[in-house]
């Protein structure tokens, strides 16, 4: 497995109140928001920004049986999981639970931008939640 294999897409915010986080970051960072969208699968709204050459993704959930809702229940608003871009998310997924990798998502389900994602267990990485989003093409 080549080092270049994953590419560091974006690192997650969880938020109880949106508006107020973007609204913070803006005015710390001089940054702009992208426009509001809804993760259905999820049950989340977010918004990206760039902040320090970074992407962040900024969640608040739409649903109390958002997994959003439960981790803000459990540990408040703070960093919720970081993302990786892979090629083929398909083959990823499936070489890792042949390695005994542990995983929330055996397949691959809609997420932000009409790109195709799925989430690793937090035990499997040392207790951060890892997203694998396919990578779309340019
Ligand atoms: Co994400």
């Amino acid at each position: 497995m080549s080092k270049s294999e994953f590419e560091l897409a974006h690192i997650a915010v969880a938020a109880v109140d949106l508006e107020a986080v973007v609204t913070a970051a803006q005015a710390i960072f001089g940054a702009e928001a992208s426009h509001i969208e809804e993760v259905l699968s999820e049950k989340v709204k977010l918004q990206f920004m760039i902040l320090g050459g970074q992407r962040f993704e900024f969640l608040e959930p739409t649903d109390p049986q958002s997994p959003i809702s439960k981790f803000l229940a459990k540990r408040g608003g703070g960093i919720h999981h970081i993302a990786f871009y892979v090629r083929d998310i398909d083959s990823k997924l499936s070489e890792l639970k042949t390695r005994g990798v542990m995983l929330i998502d055996e397949t691959a389900k809609p997420g932000a931008e009409g790109c195709r994602v799925a989430f690793l267990h937090p035990k499997a990485c040392g207790g951060i939640l890892v997203e694998l989003i396919e990578k779309p093409l340019s």
